[in-house]
């Protein structure tokens, strides 16, 4: 690494307030040689990175994000919190989605994931350090991916006419317990590689696995569910909520696992959250610039799966189109 010209400063003061970080961070060392100390997308380590202070006063950023735009999409989805009534909620959710639109659907857009992952990030994250630190001694990998998820499942339920904010909260935080049934220690590599296979062409879990490594994935929903008893758990307001984990491995044709269930025995909610978790890699995420253009249009390109699920994508649709009106979840 030899140019500092794209590097921006970043004071320890700014840093402490990030949670995930906008672009890859380094340290300059007085020989200039520059140390990368966390990359884009990455929850930010603050134990290890404040050990830096004692030896400068400044790391750098390379910034991939848009502040601005964080700022922007952030001031609006918060005015969810101060709706009084549905109606208001439903202008607030629609004006979020207008301002998404450009960024994050259209053919033409230019936005960058970790906007869009930071946007949902301050309105709706609220694990405690207790329970971040129970879900980093999970998997650092599935952390990281969890954010991504959970902005994209709380994006797509917003679609489908949630707008309660104490649910869309449970909501995003379940996303981060989905794989907390396996241990840190059974997460090897093949298991990783085996869940991608698995993601790209269902049933490609049977292969290449010991009957130990099969176990634990076929399992882990079901594992997940029951490790939410008495850990570090986040205080979901809906209890009902942690159901949805054991459904993020089906699929809409019924070739997924634990269940194989189809979809006509899958709720519209599950519906959404098989559709993000089987859309969402399990390889090392690198965001870069403008790699969220078309992102939530992605969710639905899947033609061919029947008259259930155009509905389901109708309904995305028409909220950035703005041609029909929704009603409310219950009404
Ligand atoms: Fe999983």
């Amino acid at each position: 690494l030899s140019s500092t010209e794209d590097l921006v400063e970043l004071n320890f003061e700014v840093l402490s307030s990030m949670k995930i970080a906008k672009g890859d961070i380094f340290w300059k060392k007085k020989s200039g040689k520059l140390i990368p100390l966390c990359f884009i997308g990455d929850r930010i380590d603050h134990d290890y990175i404040s050990k830096f202070q004692k030896m400068t006063n400044v790391l750098w950023m390379k910034v991939v994000g848009n502040s601005n735009l964080v700022d922007e999409g952030v001031t609006l989805l918060k005015k969810i919190t101060e709706a009084s009534d549905d109606e208001q909620r439903f202008k607030v959710r629609d004006e979020f989605f207008n301002y998404l639109k450009p960024h994050f659907w259209s053919e033409e857009g230019k936005g960058n994931l970790v906007d869009f992952v930071t946007i949902f990030q301050e309105v709706f994250y609220d694990l405690s350090d207790e329970q971040e630190h129970f879900l980093e001694n999970k998997s650092l990998v599935i952390f990281k991916r969890s954010y991504l998820c959970a902005a994209s499942t709380t994006a797509l339920a917003m679609c489908l006419g949630y707008v309660d904010f104490d649910f869309l909260k449970d909501l995003y935080q379940v996303n981060f317990y989905m794989d907390v049934g396996i241990e840190k220690s059974q997460f090897t590599t093949s298991t990783m590689n085996v869940l991608e296979k698995e993601r790209v062409f269902p049933g490609a879990r049977n292969e290449n696995l010991s009957d130990a490594e099969k176990e634990v994935v076929e399992q882990h929903a079901f594992q997940s569910i029951s490790k939410l008893e008495g850990e570090a758990t986040y205080n979901f307001n809906n209890k009902s909520i942690k159901r949805l984990i054991k459904f993020h491995h089906e699929r809409l044709l019924g070739d997924g696992f634990p269940l194989g269930l189809n979809s006509d025995e899958l709720s519209d909610l599950e519906k959404i959250i098989i559709m993000v978790f089987q859309n969402i890699t399990y390889d090392e995420l690198s965001f870069t610039e403008n790699d969220g253009s078309m992102f939530l249009k992605n969710f639905i390109g899947d033609a061919d799966q029947g008259e259930c699920e155009a509905r389901l994508e109708q309904q995305i649709k028409n909220v950035f189109d703005k041609e029909s009106s929704i009603t409310a979840v219950g009404a």
